[in-house]
């Protein structure tokens, strides 16, 4: 039923529609929205509540008789602290709408217009679907689905590293690994946050040298029957020379094994430098010279 609506309201963004004897809502992420609520007299004087669903009720607006949540009236959740006010104007016909600013994807849900007094107490029920607003670097709009962003991530003795990132996801996507035959490559455990209802995931693999060395991250919102991949092509040279370390940044391997060498010189120089004081200044113990030996060698495999 929710995977339904969903669906029906991502192709209608911005539709208000009636179902149920409730009312339902679509917008658009960050957008402010209008939650209607009237009765047929004046509610000035009157008590209205409003309260969105969840594991606990949670305070959204109350008006009791012109006190309200933004001039002393306590207890409004944070979620909603001030981003609703009501119509004062409109108060007089019996309108007691609020509006939500700057809508966030947690805002969805089932809300509740109460009149505790009126006819032994009035309820209208709403339900609100904030529609998840995507943007590339450039801040343009870009559909539903982010494109996961693909980089190699190291190069180690065992392959090459590839990590695919997808940033503010929602509905939770699936990220996997393919290569160009469409197999799906074995990947680590993806690494899942969450921040205000989107998902930020990283999904890590490791390549070696095959047949082919483009290789391609898949998203996919299942709910939503959506899909998006980006592709990354792995140089050849990369699992050629896949025992020394680079990282993404732009680092080539060129100047990895320029500075190897010269780190390995300047140790060597300094260890020989060392022992030539320690010969000078103790009286020579073969027994303890594996030990410097062992340090400078695990010292160089860490560069
Ligand atoms: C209540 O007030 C809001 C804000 O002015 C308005 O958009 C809405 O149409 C009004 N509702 C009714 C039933 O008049």
């Amino acid at each position: 039923m929710v995977l339904f609506l969903w669906i029906f309201v991502l192709s209608l963004t911005g539709f208000v529609a009636k179902s149920n004897g409730s009312e339902v809502i679509g917008v658009s992420e960050g957008s402010d929205v209008i939650l209607p609520c009237s009765i047929k007299e004046s509610v000035v004087q009157q008590l209205f509540d409003w309260r969105k669903d969840g594991e606990k009720m949670k305070e959204v607006f109350m008006y009791n008789a012109g006190l309200h949540y933004n001039n002393g009236l306590r207890d409004q959740d944070d979620q909603f602290r001030g981003r609703v006010s009501h119509f004062p104007d409109q108060m007089k016909f019996g309108n007691a709408s609020i509006r939500i600013n700057n809508t966030k994807i947690t805002d969805s849900g089932d809300y509740t217009c109460d009149f505790p007094h009126i006819n032994g107490g009035m309820t209208f029920n709403i339900s609100l679907f904030v529609d998840p607003v995507f943007k590339d670097r450039s801040g343009e709009i870009s559909g539903s689905v982010p494109k996961p962003s693909v980089t190699i991530f190291d190069v180690t003795d065992s392959g090459v590293q590839l990590k695919c990132e997808v940033q503010g996801a929602f509905p939770k996507p699936e990220l996997r690994w393919k290569d160009s035959d469409g197999n799906i490559l074995d990947a680590e455990e993806a690494e899942i946050s969450e921040r205000d209802g989107r998902y930020h995931i990283t999904l890590q693999t490791t390549v070696t040298s095959t047949t082919t060395t483009s290789f391609q991250c898949v998203v996919q919102q299942k709910d939503l029957n959506h899909e998006t991949a980006s592709t990354i092509t792995v140089s050849e040279k990369l699992f050629v020379s896949s025992c020394s370390k680079v990282t993404t940044e732009g680092v080539l391997i060129g100047i990895g094994l320029g500075v190897l060498p010269t780190a390995f010189a300047a140790l060597l120089l300094a260890f020989k430098f060392i022992r030539i004081s320690w010969i000078r200044g103790t009286k020579k113990n073969k027994e303890d010279e594996p030990e410097p030996m062992k340090s400078l060698r695990s010292d160089n495999s860490n560069i």
